[in-house]
């Protein structure tokens, strides 16, 4: 069986206290802790191993290349694409979805067309789409999702038509943990001739994700939510698509020949790679998938779903505590308020205490707006959490509800 307690000394951050207290870090959905590999790594390359990629004749330009590529294919392994050409190295989550919207969008999408975005979406699965729209004269068409949290599936065969060109949904929702049938979505968009982008931001950390087998046509992630630096994103997406949209960015290393009269593109994935990318941060995402690598991760999985049903136990059984999103087989993500307390007020008492909470919108404001009320505390778990951390955020909970009331 998988041990947190074996694993949390992989993480330096964790040994961390908080205004004297030990820290307990349930904030993972907003940014992950890094195991020491994937420090080293990083700090070995600035220290040791540091050259521009793909560009000099030079041993450390090499060897980053070299990194850099390897790295390429771990993640494609990870998600099971089918080859390097399909994965695509981003800063982020939403530098991949703005790149699909507006490539894509300026490829395929015209005045009158449609594209359906869940209401559970993170706003980086909204704006950019809202934005092509604007551009286009496309028209956005909202997806709701139930009282507890569900898709209503209902609701998704009648938005279909054969207006609709682009589905965007995630594979976990940030807010309510929430998992959408995206097998069943997918199907129904292919039917009707429409694409689907999934952002896995949330779902990769907690379930497997096999590209191939759930047919989406994008799938979007950032890599510091798994266990990766900051600034480091994946594209991936069919190779019919990516060879139909033109460039999203145009600069070195994103080109074939360049002249005033012509200028041509390089092979995939580069095309969509202009510039200087965060060559150093990729490889710090190929070494936590290589950490990643070391687990058996259905036993992780496993854990982290312990982690969700005791935390819901633990919290519903305090009196006025309302959990937002109880869909079954929803991820590691429990939201919640206090009949009469404001989350902001509840996060600060839980902060003083060592226990780190999201609070706020969470960057879905239509989530809010769905359960008429502007903000929720959020305590996200990953793979280094342990029950007696929960047991102290109820303790907290607990204590900020005596202080407050
Ligand atoms: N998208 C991140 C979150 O949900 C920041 O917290």
């Amino acid at each position: 069986m998988f041990n947190a307690e074996t694993i949390r000394k992989e993480f330096p951050i964790l040994d961390t206290c908080i205004y004297g207290k030990p820290l307990v870090y349930l904030d993972s959905g907003a940014t992950a802790q890094k195991p020491r590999r994937v420090i080293d790594k990083i700090n070995s390359l600035h220290t040791s191993c540091n050259a521009n990629i793909h560009r000099g004749a030079h041993y450390m330009s090499n060897a980053c290349t070299s990194e850099y590529e390897e790295a390429r294919e771990r993640i494609r392994a990870f998600i099971h694409a089918p080859n390097v050409r399909n994965i695509v190295f981003t800063s982020g989550a939403t530098a991949s979805i703005n790149l699909v919207a507006a490539s894509y969008g300026e490829a395929f999408i015209r005045k009158g067309d449609e594209i359906i975005v869940s209401q559970m979406e993170h706003h980086s699965n909204i704006v950019p789409w809202q934005l092509l729209c604007q551009r286009t004269g496309a028209v956005l068409k909202m997806l709701p999702f139930n009282e507890e949290g569900a898709i209503e599936m209902e609701r998704y065969e009648q938005l279909l038509s054969e207006k609709t060109r682009i589905v965007a949904i995630t594979q976990a929702s940030n807010v309510l943990g929430t998992m959408p049938p995206l097998r069943k979505i997918i199907d129904l968009a292919h039917a009707a001739k429409a694409v689907v982008l999934v952002d896995g931001c949330q779902g990769i950390v907690h379930a497997p994700v096999n590209v191939e087998e759930l047919d989406c046509d994008f799938y979007v992630f950032s890599g510091h939510k798994l266990y990766g630096p900051t600034g480091t994103g994946v594209l991936y997406a069919k190779e019919k698509w990516l060879e139909a949209m033109p460039p999203y960015m145009g600069g070195g290393d994103m080109v074939g020949r360049v002249s005033f009269e012509r200028t041509t593109y390089a092979e995939l994935p580069l095309k969509f790679e202009a510039g200087t990318t965060n060559y150093i941060g990729m490889i710090g995402l190929g070494e936590a998938i290589a950490f990643l690598n070391t687990l058996d991760l259905p036993s992780v999985h496993a854990h982290e779903r312990r982690l969700l049903a005791y935390a819901s136990e633990r919290l519903n059984a305090i009196d006025g505590l309302r959990i937002y999103g109880t869909v079954p087989g929803k991820c590691s993500i429990v939201s919640f308020n206090v009949e009469g307390l404001h989350p902001l007020d509840v996060g600060m008492i839980l902060d003083k205490t060592g226990v780190a909470v999201r609070t706020g919108t969470h960057c879905a404001e239509p989530v809010m707006a769905r359960y008429g009320i502007t903000s929720m505390v959020r305590a996200s778990f990953a793979l280094y959490n342990t029950i007696e951390e929960i047991d102290a955020l109820g303790k907290s909970v607990e204590l900020a509800i005596q202080m407050l009331r």
